[in-house]
């Protein structure tokens, strides 16, 4: 949530900043602004919307070598110019850019700010103020800095300027994401090393509480009590054509695409020198120890968690609960005596969980992190990590991180259950590569998939999405997809639950797509199609090779009974994209959301 930049170098630094917010956009998109210092003081560009409309509102005639951009998801004030990034304390001195939000800002604005016009209605604003405010006293810039950070309460991720400092942007970071990257006579500020790929792939972590200044030259880590820190710059693994488009209109039709690759290149990155499925002997053992699993996921993450149950009751014969993120906190259930937290999280920075993590490693229990960003705080802050290895997901609805999620979940409990002994009467290996094949064959079916959009959407208000076992988690995925990004109202519902009140919304053209993939519930589901379809309903039945009866609309390969959410859940992302995409949708980014929930 909110994407930062900064330069500091020898070139203009308007354009570096830009053309990395545009890579940051997927963290927010409702504003967006820079700031650059020259020889005549700072200037602030900002605007509401996207970076091209910031773009337009840059003056190509202010030059400079140094500053800082901002790309917003609204937390604090309507997204506005005003409350855009970056935020100026009261006599122009302090411009800074923050992502994350200021729990006390309210207490510490009356505490010491009263005095001061504010002008914006961001907690954001308080911290520069505060800078300015222990500047005027006396202190030195990297003084009233520190001293602010000791008295914010929150999640921060910060790059400040100076007015009086021609060759500083101070940095400092505490639950949200910020990494520095060095070059050859200038230093760069990032929320990610894609941002900043256009100019190095060197970077450096920093940890929280922690101080930076990156001047043009050097750069200088210290704790928050001035402590000095040498730290070694790591080379980002990011191909810059990951992540870029090509010749794909959207990122999310090309990640579609990916699917297949996804989960080849997961068949290949978790297979040992013997060609057999491994994973890391020490999360093997962890995964071997515990008498309960508790999986703790949001969003999409979590229905890919729903079926990683599936699979480590079924294949492994481990119990496991399944918990959402923003409510495990308040309701911890009885644990078992020697649980194993998996945090399940594309982004690896979902605040949501990572308090979960937080919270669970004081209590003293191991967690282990499936994530497809290496380096991510919920990987850095668990015991183990798996990596999903889908490559750089930039389309705000996730697709190809989900199906990674699934086969490492299944890839995970199938290598358990190998070792502990278990009767295992398939090969996960031979499987997964036929479910590869038919996640294949459903993304060259576009056509179809955009025919499907078309008839049962285009006038739709509102859709149904009802599977059983395993279709039902793929249900709720659909109905996400569905919603997030073309906006039409959508619910996932378990098949025989609709009759239990749901039912009453089905009227005449209520679109219903029933998945029927799994044999032992076929006739069942068949029968609540029925019900709907007696009701008035157009239902669209996605059926199995060898369960489709006639007058289904779809038929999906023949895959595992197991493996079918790989390829169930790649119909319904092309049909919520077509979906879209007829509406005239932002399918990549679409209103309200980001791709990181960094806050709570
Ligand atoms: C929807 C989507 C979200 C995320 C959720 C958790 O397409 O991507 O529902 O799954 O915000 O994010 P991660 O997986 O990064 O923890």
């Amino acid at each position: 949530m909110c994407g930062i930049v900064g330069y500091n170098g020898a070139l203009d630094a308007k354009e570096i900043l830009l053309k990395g917010l545009e890579k940051l956009e997927y963290r927010g998109y409702d504003s967006a602004g820079i700031a650059v210092r020259n020889e005549e003081g700072v200037t602030v560009f900002k605007e509401k919307g996207r970076i091209a409309d910031l773009r337009t509102a840059v003056d190509d005639d202010v030059t400079a070598t140094i500053g800082i951009g901002h790309t917003r998801w609204a937390t604090h004030g309507v997204p506005n110019k005003l409350n855009a990034h970056p935020h100026q304390s009261a006599s122009g001195r302090f411009t800074l850019v923050h992502n994350g939000v200021i729990e006390n800002y309210h207490l510490l604005q009356k505490a010491y700010l009263k005095g001061i016009q504010m002008q914006s209605d961001t907690d954001t604003e308080v911290i520069v103020q505060l800078v300015e405010l222990f500047a005027n006293e006396g202190l030195t810039t990297v003084e009233a800095f520190r001293k602010t950070l000791s008295l914010v309460h929150g999640s921060y991720a910060l790059a400040l300027l100076d007015k009086e400092d021609e060759d500083t942007i101070f940095v400092a970071k505490n639950k949200s994401p910020l990494l520095v990257g060095v070059g050859d006579g200038f230093n760069v500020v990032a929320s990610d090393a894609m941002a900043m790929l256009q100019v190095t792939d060197q970077y450096i972590e920093l940890r929280d509480k922690e101080v930076v200044l990156v001047h043009r030259d050097r750069v200088e880590i210290t704790t928050l009590d001035g402590r000095e820190i040498d730290r070694k710059p790591f080379k980002a693994e990011l191909d810059a054509s990951d992540i870029e488009k090509g010749t794909y209109p959207h990122y999310m039709l090309k990640e579609m695409d990916e699917q297949p690759g996804v989960v080849r290149k997961i068949i290949q990155e978790y297979s040992d020198v013997n060609g057999e499925l491994a994973i890391d002997e020490n999360i093997l053992t962890a995964l071997k120890e515990a008498d309960r699993l508790y999986i703790i996921a949001a969003g999409t993450s979590y229905h890919a968690g729903l079926i990683g149950k599936q699979f480590f009751e079924k294949i492994a014969g481990i119990p496991v609960e399944v918990h959402i993120s923003s409510e495990f906190g308040y309701n911890v259930p009885l644990l078992s005596e020697k649980p194993l937290f998996i945090f399940i999280t594309q982004s690896g920075e979902t605040a949501d969980s990572r308090q979960v993590l937080v919270k669970i490693k004081e209590m003293g229990y191991p967690a282990l992190t499936i994530t497809n960003v290496p380096g991510s705080t919920l990987s850095r802050e668990a015991d183990y990590t798996l990596l999903l290895h889908a490559g750089p997901e930039i389309a705000v609805a996730s697709t190809k991180a989900y199906v990674a999620q699934v086969a490492v979940l299944a890839l995970a409990a199938y290598v358990t259950a190998q070792s502990t002994g278990k009767d295992i009467d398939f090969d996960l290996k031979q499987e997964l590569a036929i479910a590869a094949n038919g996640i294949q064959t459903m993304v060259d079916s576009k056509d179809e998939l955009e025919q499907i959009a078309e008839d049962y959407l285009k006038i739709a208000r509102n859709a149904f999405f009802i599977g059983r076992n395993l279709d039902y988690y793929v249900s709720l995925e659909g109905a996400l997809k569905l919603k997030e990004i073309s906006y039409i109202q959508a619910e996932g519902f378990a098949g025989g639950e609709l009759k239990h009140g749901t039912i009453a919304l089905i009227e005449e053209g209520t679109p219903v797509f029933a998945l029927v993939s799994q044999e032992q519930v076929a006739l069942n589901i068949r029968g609540n199609v029925k019900e709907v379809v007696a009701r008035g309903a157009n239902a669209c039945i996605i059926s199995m090779e060898g369960l489709e009866e006639e007058g289904d609309r779809l038929v999906i390969p023949k895959v595992h009974s197991l493996l079918t959410p790989l390829v169930t859940v790649v119909p319904l992302q092309l049909i919520s994209y077509y979906a879209a995409l007829h509406r005239r949708c932002d399918v990549d980014k679409p209103r309200n959301l980001a791709k990181s929930v960094t806050v709570e």
